[in-house]
This record gives structure tokens, C-alpha cells and sequence, in this order.
């Protein structure tokens, strides 16, 4: 029997800076609108101008010698997801346009929960509040062991990276964002599809276009 044609797919996209997210969205794009599917690409943290001011609190480092807590980091997140859900992610579902999010609440389990080590329960409660149970169809997540994607990133620094909060961690925390990564991954097969990003870029592309061939029609 034909499959049934799914109106518009949630797309989430997850995994380290320098593993190739751009490029994901771009293979998942171009694979949906041939499909004659319409299509928006987003991010988390930002997405709307107010969930945009958030992300850049949340990035840098604050003016003088304050410190972002990691429940304020967490509640910050929260706040600009619970934004973006509403004024876009779910408008555009409802009106059939399909929406490629670089990062979702798959992060903040990955970050918050593995990252600084903050108790599960209430980031899963709180991102169950921010999404108002919006779950991507499915996600892709570029998986990379944080060396590589420490060097790759260093290529292409850019003169703002120096004050990124996130990027300035060290390598402890981000081999914790990739176990929780991949932990989220073994917890739910069906939806987060592993992606080996430490391949060439031909070889991730081709990865993705496979994955996409699978799950869109
Ligand atoms: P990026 O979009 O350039 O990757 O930057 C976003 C940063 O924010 C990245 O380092 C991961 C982090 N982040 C969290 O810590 N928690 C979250 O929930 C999200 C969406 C991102």
C-alpha cells in the first residue's frame, strides 16, 4: 500500500559545533522541497528576535565579573524555545510548512543534563512546559568525537568565538555532551538517526541524503 504523504516534518538537527550541521540542513532541504514539501530553517537558541536577544545573552560571557549559573543558563534556553515554538515552529507546522531546526531540546539534555551535570527530571519538565509537547518527527545527530570538532572549529574561528561561553569549555564537558548525545540516541532509535560525522564531508553528505531518502517521501 502507498504511504500516506505527511503534511509538513518537525527536523531536528543536533550535535558539536564543526560537525557539519549547516550542510545537514541544506542536504534536508533541498531532499524536502523536492518533494515539493515547503520549508523554513531555524535554530535554537534564537529563531524570532526576542528568542535572537536571548541566545546572545546566553552565548557570551556577561560584563564584568558575573557569572551565567547554570539554573539561569537552563531557564534561558527554556524561555527563548518556549518563544520560538510559538511564534514560529508551530505556526508553520500548522499551516504545512515543514521546519529544519539546527538544535532543539535534544541540546539541552545533551548540554544542561550531561554538559553541567543539572538533574534530568527538571529539564525534562521544563522542556516538556518551552515546547508544549512539539516533538520533531525526527533528528539527525552528527556525532563527533570533540577533538576533531575542536579542530575543526579552530580552522574557522572568528574573532567573536573568543566569547562564546560554550565554545570556551573544556574538553571534559563536551566528552559529556557526546555521551549524553548518544545516550539520547540509544534511548530512542526510532526518532535520532546517529550520523558519523568524523567521515569526509562527501561521506556525511551521503549519510544524510540515505537517511533522508528513508524518511521523507
Ligand atoms: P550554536 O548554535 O552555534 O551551536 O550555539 C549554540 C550553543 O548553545 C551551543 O554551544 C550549544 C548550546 N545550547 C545549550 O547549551 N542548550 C540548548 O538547549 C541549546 C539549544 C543550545
Amino acid at each position: 500500500m502507498a504511504k500516506e504523504k505527511k503534511k509538513a516534518f518537525f527536523i531536528t538537527i543536533e550535535g558539536p559545533e564543526g560537525a557539519g550541521k549547516s550542510s545537514c540542513a541544506a542536504i534536508l532541504t533541498r531532499h524536502l522541497e523536492a518533494h515539493g514539501y515547503p520549508v523554513i530553517c531555524t535554530r535554537e537558541p534564537g529563531g524570532t528576535p526576542l528568542a535572537e536577544k536571548l541566545r546572545e545573552v546566553v552565548k557570551s560571557k556577561p560584563d564584568q565579573n558575573e557569572t551565567i549559573h547554570p539554573e539561569t543558563e537552563l531557564l534561558l534556553m527554556e524561555a527563548a524555545r518556549a518563544q520560538h515554538v510559538r511564534e514560529k515552529i508551530a505556526p508553520a507546522l500548522a499551516s504545512g510548512t515543514s521546519v529544519i531546526c539546527d538544535r532543539f531540546s535534544d541540546s539541552t539534555c545533551a548540554y544542561q543534563g550531561g554538559g553541567r551535570d543539572m538533574d534530568m527530571g527538571t529539564i525534562n519538565f521544563l522542556n516538556d512546559f518551552a515546547t508544549g509537547g512539539c516533538v520533531p518527527d525526527f533528528t539527525l545527530l552528527l556525532d563527533l568525537p570533540p577533538e576533531t570538532g575542536f579542530e575543526r572549529v579552530a580552522r574557522r574561528r572568528s574573532a567573536d568565538a573568543d566569547n562564546d561561553r560554550f565554545e570556551a569549555e573544556k574538553l571534559d564537558f563536551h566528552r559529556r555532551v557526546r555521551e549524553a548525545f548518544l545516550a539520547l540516541a540509544k534511548g530512542s532509535p526510532e526518532r535520532i538517526r546517529v550520523i558519523d560525522a568524523s567521515k569526509t564531508l562527501d561521506n556525511v553528505i551521503e549519510q544524510v541524503e540515505k537517511v533522508a531518502h528513508e524518511l521523507i517521501f
